[in-house]
Order: structure tokens, then C-alpha cells, then sequence
């Protein structure tokens, strides 16, 4: 018997969740071991391993390494190939109503046509995220990071997406700046087949030291690598809230980055998130921490009175100001300033 608290209920791509939160595309959704730990989890969507046409073992190890307040990785894409996804999407058992999301990551815009061309043909996918983000291939760009190549891309692969076909999303990297937004989302909102955005991949081409060391933390890339964690949490929320603001109502966002506790869920809610993906903090934890942070969140909904997970989506509030007068300049004002 299911005795989780409807609260938690939400609904993406026409289908009903059991809650907003699933797994990222990284860690531990590679094998058909870590896709089955998923099925058995409260992850209440499966999304894969961003894949390639053929399976690759990625780059140099060491290539992930945890630091302080989150981690640093540059596992260069190991996967299982498409085709294993798709076996596994279409043997899963047909009880399991969770949906079944495929990440795909073509090194080319040819190789992300063929992908897709297999992909949308499957009807045991509910939806297809296209990772144009991935910051981890020597030699490869962030597609996402090039407008006039972000363009070409959904205008060759996306524009003639079946309306039978499984819905189709993508993955961008994080925006520093409102104008990069403006773009990005103009981009998007003038390609009618897309369904969802995640914000944000890892910030990526970040450097970490090994501990007590003069060498870098990660073989690949002289240690530049995708930043994940708790530290990127700001960054993600600013990003799930600015392209919120900006896409066309239809486009579902969804926010991945720096979710630990279920506050963090939360605050990706407020944002504006339509679900939330786990990235780092599940590679550390297990499936174990999909039903911690359902529990998390179900405290944090009723201290916050938000009668569900769809109440709280997109009510942040703005900080009330004071304007600033010459008396001010001589107070102390870096101290913190509670919330009465
Ligand atoms: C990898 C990292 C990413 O951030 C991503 O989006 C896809 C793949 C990787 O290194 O495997």
C-alpha cells in the first residue's frame, strides 16, 4: 500500500508523480543494476545516462572527485550505447507506471540526429531529455553556450518532432547573465515541439586541487571539470527562475542542482521548478535519499503552509527593501538581517 501523502503528487509530460523528485542524468543510471536500483526507489521518474550511439568507457580515472561542498567530474560520457537503453525501456515490467526518460548526448549534430531518430521511434519513453551541455569531451564545446549552434541544433533535430513521438526536452548549462537568458529562452520559445527545460548541468571547466597536494583533484582535461553540489545550488535556482520567467507557459522547467535536503527541493519549487533532479548528493547517498527528501519535504510544505508540492511552485517572495538614506552609509549593513 502506497502511504505516501498526496501532497507530494505532481504531474509532468501528462503524467501523474508520485512526487517532483527523480535522479539527474550522471552518476549511478548507467548499468541496468543502477536503472533497476532506480525502479525499486522512490525516484519517482528513471532518467538514463546521457548516451552516444556506441558505448563508451569514458575518460581517465581519477575523473570524480568529492570536495568541499560538492564535487568536481570529467567522466567523458561512459554509457551503454542507446540501444541497451532502449532494450531496458522496453523490457521494463509494465506494472512500474513510472515514467522512463532517456538522456542522449551525441558528440556531433549528426551523431544527435541518429540518436534521435532510434529515440523517438520507441513508445516505452515518455520523454527524451537532449543534452546540450555536457562540458566533458576534450575538444568539445557546450553546445548550449553557442547560440547560433543552439539554434541550428533545434531547428534541424527538433523541428519536425512527431506529435506521437515521446516528449521531447533540453538540458542547458548554467547562464551568468539576463541577457544569455533573454537569448537562450527566445531560442527555445520560437521551437513549438519542446516540452521541458533542465536547469542546470554542473557549472562546467571548474579546477580543484587534491587535498594537502600540488596536483589536480581529476586526470581529465588537466582537472577541469562540471562543478555539482550544494555550492551550485544558487546558481541553479537563479537560472530555473529566470528561464521560468521567460519560456512559453507549455515549456515545463525542471531544476537540477545542488539538492541535498528537501528545503532544496523546495526552493527549486518556489522557482518555479515542475519537478527536481538529484545529482551529487544521490551519488553519495543511494536511492535511500529519494525518500528522505520526500519525507523533508513534506515538513518543509507544512511549516511553509503550502497545501502540496503544486501550491508552492513559483511563490517566492521578493525581500521588502528600504530605501537607502545618507544615515545609512555609516551602518554596519554586511551583518546578517534576519527574516522577522
Ligand atoms: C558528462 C557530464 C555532464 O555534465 C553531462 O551533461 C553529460 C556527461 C560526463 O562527463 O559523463
Amino acid at each position: 500500500m502506497n502511504t505516501r501523502p498526496h501532497r507530494l503528487e505532481t504531474r509532468f509530460l501528462n503524467q501523474e508523480l508520485s512526487s517532483p523528485i527523480f535522479n539527474a542524468s550522471g552518476p549511478l543510471c548507467v548499468s541496468e543494476d543502477d536503472l533497476e536500483a532506480l525502479e525499486t526507489s522512490r525516484a519517482s521518474m528513471i532518467l538514463t545516462k546521457s548516451c552516444t550511439l556506441h558505448p563508451r568507457l569514458g575518460n581517465a580515472i581519477p575523473r570524480y572527485q568529492a570536495v568541499t561542498g560538492g564535487s568536481i567530474n570529467s567522466m567523458g560520457l561512459p554509457n551503454l550505447g542507446i540501444k541497451a537503453y532502449l532494450d531496458y525501456s522496453e523490457n521494463r515490467d509494465c506494472l512500474n507506471e513510472k515514467p522512463f526518460l532517456l538522456s542522449v548526448a551525441g558528440l556531433s549534430l549528426d551523431e544527435n540526429r541518429e540518436l534521435l531518430q532510434l529515440a523517438k521511434k520507441s513508445a516505452s519513453l515518455s520523454g527524451i531529455e537532449l543534452n546540450l551541455s555536457c562540458p566533458n569531451i576534450p575538444g568539445k564545446p557546450q553546445i548550449a553556450y553557442d547560440f547560433e549552434s543552439l539554434q541550428d541544433h533545434l531547428e534541424i533535430l527538433l523541428s519536425d518532432w512527431p506529435v506521437d513521438a515521446p516528449a521531447i526536452g533540453v538540458k542547458l548549462p548554467p547562464y551568468f547573465d539576463p541577457s544569455h537568458w533573454d537569448t537562450a529562452a527566445s531560442i527555445l520559445n520560437s521551437c513549438p515541439t519542446i516540452r521541458f527545460v533542465t536547469a542546470i548541468n554542473s557549472v562546467g571547466n571548474t579546477l580543484a586541487f587534491a587535498s594537502d597536494s600540488v596536483e589536480v583533484a581529476i586526470a581529465p582535461k588537466n582537472g577541469l571539470g562540471g562543478l555539482g553540489g550544494g555550492m551550485i545550488k544558487p546558481i541553479a535556482l537563479a537560472n530555473v527562475r529566470e528561464l521560468r520567467n521567460r519560456l512559453r507557459p507549455d515549456i515545463a522547467v525542471i531544476g537540477c542542482g545542488g539538492v541535498e535536503s528537501g528545503r532544496d527541493v523546495l526552493e527549486h519549487l518556489l522557482c518555479g521548478a515542475q519537478a527536481v533532479q538529484v545529482g551529487t548528493a544521490f551519488y553519495s547517498e543511494g536511492t535511500a535519499i529519494f525518500s528522505r527528501l520526500e519525507s523533508e519535504l513534506l515538513h518543509e510544505l507544512m511549516k511553509s503552509s503550502f497545501s502540496s508540492v503544486d501550491d508552492a511552485r513559483g511563490k517566492w517572495k521578493p525581500r521588502m527593501g528600504i530605501k537607502a538614506t545618507h544615515a545609512t552609509q555609516y551602518e554596519n549593513e554586511y551583518t546578517n538581517h534576519s527574516l522577522l
